[in-house]
């Protein structure tokens, strides 16, 4: 495996290669990470390239955002990588990834990415979009894995890869969790024992969402209201619990594919999950 900093050594590498599977990242792997690698060595086969980028893209964070405290950990992150496959791990500056200020952006429509995350972190998507774009630019991948875990990520990201005309096929990687049910991240580093406890309630509370949507209820207002309420009264400040059609995350109807969709803070993390039905 190779670590490179470079667009032109990357350039240079991924030349013999015509199938490239890509992982973008912000580092700090665990085991879903992994697992979205593992997941692009066997789309490409044993002939093409993997390749994972590690970037904590400033673009993305709110100044009031944990850009600066976000965990750096390269060299495990590159142990890592090598064990699950990976050929090449991409791993630019900010100086060369953003020579200069980033003026030219790929801002996604609002009625997607204005919305759920978009609500509560305004920007966020501009600030992804732009980066993946740039990213796929640079690597010119033939397909490209993201985790289910950020769902209206990996919806944003397909919209764009499809309005955009990428030749680029996106897939979608399951969730990884705990065995107690946590889905990994990076952000539950900052949890302490006692939160890592209390953390498994938000995807109990997406399943008891989904529980009374299937026994027939169909107040939706009702049942988000009261999932919120649920994590306010175990001490959460939620963002919004809420039922949603899969592919463009307008509300949930009958004969659709759902998703339940959650983000809170349990003390000064924030925490996003998401069940589909
Ligand atoms: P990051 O949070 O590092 O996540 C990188 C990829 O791993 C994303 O596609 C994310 O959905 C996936 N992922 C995270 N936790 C997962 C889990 N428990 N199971 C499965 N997949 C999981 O998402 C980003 O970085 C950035 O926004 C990025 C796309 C790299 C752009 O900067």
């Amino acid at each position: 495996m190779r670590v490179i900093h470079t667009i032109n050594e990357l350039r240079d590498a991924l030349a013999i290669h015509r199938e490239r599977g890509f992982v973008p990242t912000m580092g700090n792997l665990h085991d879903g990470h992994l697992q979205l690698v593992k997941q692009a060595r066997e789309l490409v086969g044993p002939a093409g390239a993997v390749v994972a980028s590690i970037f904590v893209n400033r673009l993305q964070f709110a100044p009031h955002e944990d850009f600066d405290t976000y965990p750096r950990t390269l060299a495990r992150d590159c142990e890592l990588l090598e064990g699950a496959g990976c050929d090449i791990v991409f791993a630019p500056s900010e100086k060369e990834l953003y020579p200069e200020p980033q003026g030219y952006k790929v801002t996604p429509p609002p009625e997607l990415a204005d919305i759920l995350e978009g609500h509560f972190r305004p920007g966020f998507f501009t600030g992804v979009c732009t980066v993946v774009h740039k990213l796929f630019n640079i690597v010119q991948p033939t397909l490209a894995v993201f985790g289910k875990k950020d769902y209206q990520q990996l919806m944003v990201l397909r919209r764009m890869t499809a309005q955009m005309a990428l030749p680029i096929e996106i897939y979608g990687g399951e969730t990884r969790r705990s065995p107690e049910g946590l889905a990994l991240s990076s952000r539950n580093g900052y949890l302490s024992e006692a939160e890592k406890a209390e953390a498994l309630r938000l995807s109990r509370t997406l399943k008891a969402l989904i529980a009374r949507w299937q026994a027939g209820e169909r107040e939706l207002a009702v049942m988000e209201a009261d999932a919120m309420q649920s994590l306010r009264d175990a001490g959460w400040l939620p963002d919004y619990v809420t039922l949603r059609v899969r592919h463009d995350l307008s509300g949930a109807v009958d004969g659709q594919p759902l998703v339940a969709l959650a983000a809170a803070r349990l003390g000064t993390t924030r925490l996003i999950d998401n069940l589909e039905v």
